[in-house]
């Protein structure tokens, strides 16, 4: 059976301080709370990596993730943070192309595909977001943006390295607005990327594929989303900054 994740966002919240206090709240509550048959990963701002790894040592359920990273390997990139100074951390995921990367930052499939072949040449499994804007869905091309998203963002990547990434469908709409996508058009989409995964890589590997949901998901209708056969989890932003929501939203799994 595939790989079960519910995810943590933080985005640019948490001061390193209050960082670790969360952490170590989601950490302790996971030791008591949580069975296993999910994995959990905390995605937070750079400045908190390694010392989360640190506290998450010897948990099992626990990983930590960053954000973002550069395209390149090193070099002149004032401000910027390579792949392999996040796997330096003990960081094991990056979330690459969230929508907010891409609307704010102008990242595009292009870009994206570079970074997600360097995450991986450094160790780093990349949790890809993909996702249309309200109006893609209204026009009826949303099935389209997603498609052309997963073939310039990640399907240029082998067997093998696919076989590390991890999916998101994070309706743009439903981001942090408090409207969350039905459980049914979640797992609508969700059976399209599947398809779209067996069409380039075959059947085995779209299965084994994990593809989490993400917008305005809670404790409270994780356990619809979650209990569709194709939602193998969730990518959460503003219910992660609160370890008995995000707990909760992972017990779902339990
Ligand atoms: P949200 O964010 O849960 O606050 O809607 C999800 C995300 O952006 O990953």
């Amino acid at each position: 059976m595939r790989k079960k994740i519910v995810a943590g966002n933080w985005k640019m919240n948490m001061d390193y301080e209050q960082g670790l206090s969360l952490f170590s709240e989601v950490v302790n509550m996971a030791h008591d709370e949580v069975t296993g048959k999910q994995h959990i990963v905390v995605c937070s701002p750079f400045i908190h990596l390694h010392s989360l790894v640190q506290l998450a040592k010897g948990n099992i359920k626990v990983s930590v993730g960053a954000q973002n990273a550069h395209q390149a390997e090193s070099g002149a990139y004032t401000g910027e943070t390579s792949a392999k100074m996040i796997h330096s951390t003990g960081a094991e995921y990056v979330i690459l192309g969230h929508s907010e990367r891409r609307q704010y930052f102008g990242e595009t499939n292009e870009l994206l595909a570079k970074k997600t072949d360097t995450a991986l040449a450094n160790g780093l499994k990349p949790i890809f977001c993909i996702g249309e804007t309200l109006q893609e869905r209204e026009t009826n091309v949303h099935f389209d943006v997603i498609k052309t998203q997963l073939e310039e963002g990640v399907f240029h990547l082998s067997e093998e390295q696919f076989g590390q990434v991890v999916l998101a469908y994070e309706p743009v709409w439903a981001i942090g607005t408090g409207v969350t996508a039905t459980s049914a058009q979640a797992q609508e989409i969700h059976v399209f990327i599947r398809k779209e995964i067996a069409k380039k890589y075959g059947q085995e590997l779209a299965d084994s594929t994990t593809i989490l949901y993400g917008g305005s998901c809670n404790a409270k209708n994780a356990g619809d989303l979650f209990g569709q056969p194709d939602i193998d989890g969730g990518l959460i932003g503003g219910a992660s900054l609160k370890s008995r929501d995000f707990i909760d939203i992972a017990k779902t799994f339990n």
